[in-house]
C-alpha cells in the first residue's frame, strides 16, 4: 500500500467530519455506532478499506463507504493513527 509514515496530526484534521458519530474522542453519541478510540491502527485501517472496497455491503456499511469516499489511502492511515492513540 506504500504507507511508510503516519501523521496523527494531519489525521486529526482529516477526521473532522467523523466526530459527528463517532465522537471527538471517538466513543460513539448513539450507542449504535461503534467506539473507535483505542482500537488497533492495522485493524481500523483494514475495517476502513473493507468499506472502501464494498466489503462491509450492510445499510451503515454502505453509509461508511460513503464517509471515506474522498479519503486516498494516506488519509486512512493517518486517520487510524489519530483514533488508536486515543484514550
Ligand atoms: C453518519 C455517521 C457516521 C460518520 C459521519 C462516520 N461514521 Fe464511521 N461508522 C458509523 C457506523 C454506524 C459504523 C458501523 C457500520 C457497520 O455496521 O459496519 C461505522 C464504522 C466505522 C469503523 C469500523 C469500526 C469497527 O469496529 O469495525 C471505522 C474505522 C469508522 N467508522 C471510521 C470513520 C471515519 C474515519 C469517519 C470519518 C471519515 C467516519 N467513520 C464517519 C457511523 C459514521
Amino acid at each position: 500500500m506504500g504507507i511508510t509514515t503516519t501523521d496523527t496530526n494531519a489525521g486529526k484534521i482529516k477526521a473532522y467530519t467523523c466526530q459527528f458519530c463517532h465522537g471527538s474522542n471517538g466513543i460513539a453519541a448513539n450507542p449504535t455506532y461503534p467506539n473507535i478510540n483505542g482500537q488497533n491502527e492495522q485493524y481500523l485501517y483494514q475495517s476502513m478499506k473493507a468499506y472502501q472496497n464494498g466489503e462491509r455491503t450492510n445499510t451503515m456499511g454502505k453509509m461508511m463507504k460513503q464517509q471515506l469516499s474522498s479519503l486516498k489511502n494516506q488519509d486512512l492511515a493517518d486517520i487510524a493513527a489519530y483514533y488508536s492513540t486515543m484514550d
